[in-house]
């Protein structure tokens, strides 16, 4: 398993990068860097269009040129050269004086085979659908109100229902992240032993696979929507854990039918508007036997620190899902409390912090 670097040194290593990013911006023209922010989107679409083509992969064993590059990758040899080199300026690939590109270690996160690969993360932020969300952005703000549903006409969920490859790539990206997020929270002492674990809405099973490999002594419960089962069901029989864990269809929105000793809701407070949370707790709660313990795993936002991850992800939730937003630790515990759950310990793992509530 990666190993983890203790949170406080991530967060020195965090601040040290603003101040020595700071140094360097403060010998450039406000105007230049305004213009090179702007053009943001130049940086989701080089990486979106480098994982599309597989590019990453190509370049995995050897230097190549975008004419040697080109017909493996299937583009026009001229237009791949000019795409790898704004992909250097962004620190993906290098180039050198012979016109061959390689890989770098930021680089390396779009190969397939990388440990937690971000090439379908790429992929899914370059989808039009999630990009004509990310353009509603401006009237979000005037309004207040979810982008998707007035771009699309539909919520981001039922569109993916609808959209099954859509919703296969986005399944896979949530995998990828928490490929990236488990190690370090895993390292967390709040996860039990023995008994059952419930991750509800849990994706394709990554995390509780992660949770079961690490712990023999657990049995686990995956509740999630029918198109997503499938995926999990493969993950798990893949992993050899398919017969420690039970498989439940169930609506985040309407009731939960499962018994466990710890509950789970990754990434899934934050899709949602306060109203909708309470609806999800009151759900998970009223299945939850007494003393039984449910472990939100979120992003923390306070609400006058901007965050490096944190606040740029809350603006992915403003846009893609309905009501979504980051929320600070008050506010969590503040939700637990309002769903009849004792807020309990917050363990601040990596990326994201376990936050704990304890079933009456
Ligand atoms: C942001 S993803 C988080 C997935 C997983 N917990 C993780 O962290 O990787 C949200 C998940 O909620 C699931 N979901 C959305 N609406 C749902 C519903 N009404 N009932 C059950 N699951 C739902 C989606 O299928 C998706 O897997």
């Amino acid at each position: 398993m990666r190993s983890v670097p203790p949170q406080p040194l991530v967060d020195l290593g965090l601040l040290a990068r603003r101040l020595l990013h700071a140094a360097g911006d403060a010998l450039l023209p406000g105007w230049a860097l305004a213009w090179q922010r702007s053009m943001g989107i130049a940086s989701t679409q080089v990486m979106a269009a480098m994982a599309d083509l597989g590019v990453a992969d190509a370049l995995a064993h050897k230097k190549s040129t975008a004419a040697q590059m080109a017909p493996r990758v299937g583009a026009d040899a001229d237009s791949l050269h000019r795409l790898l080199r704004a992909a250097a300026v962004h620190g993906l690939v290098r180039l050198d004086r012979r016109g061959r590109f390689g890989l770098t270690r930021t680089g390396r996160a779009l190969r397939s085979d990388a440990p937690a690969t971000l090439a379908p993360w790429a992929r899914y932020l370059g989808l039009k659908s999630t990009r004509d969300a990310w353009g509603g952005l401006a009237d979000s703000v005037r309004t207040g109100a979810p982008a998707f549903s007035r771009v699309h006409g539909s919520t981001v969920w039922d569109w993916f229902a609808e959209h099954p490859e859509e919703e296969r790539l986005f399944a896979t990206a949530m995998r990828s992240l928490t490929e990236f997020d488990g190690p370090s929270l895993l390292s967390s002492d709040l996860w039990p032993e023995q008994g059952t674990v419930c991750d509800v809405a849990g994706g394709a099973g990554t995390l509780l696979a992660a949770v079961l490999a690490a712990r023999p002594g657990l049995r686990g419960t995956l509740v999630e929507a029918p198109g997503v089962l499938m995926q999990a069901e493969a993950n798990l029989r893949s992993k050899g854990l398919a017969d420690r864990v039970e498989l439940v269809e169930g609506d985040l929105l309407g009731t939960i039918e499962a018994r466990a000793d710890v509950y789970v809701l990754k990434n899934i407070l934050h899709d949602w508007d306060d109203e909708t949370c309470a609806r999800i707790l009151a759900s998970v709660a009223a299945t939850m036997p007494a003393r039984s313990r449910l472990l939100l795993v979120e992003q923390l936002q306070e609400p006058n620190r901007p965050h490096p991850f944190a606040s740029i992800t809350d603006l992915q939730m403003l846009t893609q899902c309905e009501g979504g937003r980051e929320r600070s630790a008050a506010e969590l515990r503040g939700l637990l409390a309002a769903a009849g759950l004792t807020p309990g310990r917050i363990d601040r793992t990596g990326a994201s912090a376990l936050v704990e509530g304890v079933a009456g």
